[in-house]
């Protein structure tokens, strides 16, 4: 057998890199009408109680928690009758002035497409209402120059082409296996958003949730990334928020919490156990918002 001499590639997130915040800003959407009444994802059990007042605790926490690293939040008024309304991931995508509406899989959210269309238009974006099905970054991840695109379960892929047009930027169609992680921001969570210094922005993902070419596509771009535990993916510990340094997660994501500190950032966990009654967690509750 020969062995061919290899130099180890450089390393793209090396543990010294010295970790830098950017200032977010984002969109979220108080769970004042939050329950679980419609089953569509394998997380939600409507014959079981949910609290909401509790719920709206949990929440206020992460909102606290984004106003004391200096991030701006905009609201969105809940809507009765629209429950999944706080996952405000799946409202759409927004990038350099324009807003990609969304367009939901499920009759039960189809409403809410139209109503934060109608905040984007309110607030500044150009809008692009959607031809395809799209659930907005519960499916498009921005990592640098390229869009992370989910399909399998919500977005058609036909959204990605939609989404290319309308951003200008590459879209890398990536597909979910797994029921569990039907969205791509439970399956991916961006550990860089903003291009870092020496090195390639990274991402942690879930391998299992991903078929074999996708994988091979993870595995090439992102070949340092965090390999998350399905202990950790199934407290959807992946679904997290970074703004480069400091990275809300779930509190109960302890080895991702591990793996996150011994590259150099910042993870600070949260509960919302609530929320994870409707198959959703902090990322799922934050759009970021890109004029
Ligand atoms: N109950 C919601 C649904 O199934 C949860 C959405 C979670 N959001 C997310 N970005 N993953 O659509």
């Amino acid at each position: 057998m020969t062995v061919t001499e290899q130099t180890p590639a450089p390393a793209t997130t090396p543990a010294t890199t010295s970790r830098i915040p950017t200032k977010r800003t984002v969109l979220m959407c108080r769970p004042e009408h939050f329950t679980v009444s419609y089953r569509i994802n394998p997380w939600m059990h409507p014959e079981n109680p949910t609290d909401t007042s509790l719920a709206v605790q949990q929440w206020q926490r992460l909102y606290d928690i984004y106003l004391e690293l200096g991030h701006e939040v905009h609201l969105i008024d809940p809507i009765a009758g629209l429950p999944d309304m706080v996952y405000a991931a799946n409202g759409g995508f927004t990038y350099n002035g324009v807003a990609y509406g969304a367009k939901f899989a499920y009759p039960e959210r189809q409403p809410e497409g139209p109503a934060y269309m109608q905040w984007f238009g309110d607030n500044g974006f150009r809008v692009h209402d959607p031809a395809e099905t799209n659930e907005g970054e519960g499916d498009f991840l921005l990592v640098g120059d390229v869009i992370l695109a989910g399909t399998g379960f919500r977005s058609d892929s036909r959204s990605h082409a939609e989404l290319a047009e309308v951003t200008g930027l590459d879209v890398l169609s990536l597909n979910l296996i797994n029921p569990s992680f039907y969205h791509l921001d439970t399956a991916i969570a961006v550990l860089d958003p903003e291009p870092i210094e020496g090195g390639r922005q990274n991402i942690a993902y879930l391998e299992s949730a991903f078929d074999e070419h996708s994988l091979g596509v993870l595995r090439e771009r992102y070949p340092d990334a965090i390999l998350c535990t399905e202990e950790d993916a199934a407290v959807l510990g992946l679904n997290s928020y970074s703004d480069g340094y400091n990275i809300v997660i779930a509190s109960r994501a302890t080895d991702f919490d591990r793996q996150l500190r011994e590259r150099g950032y910042n993870p600070i966990g949260v509960d919302l156990s609530e929320l994870l009654l409707g198959g959703g967690g902090v990322k799922c509750c934050t759009l970021d918002l890109r004029w």
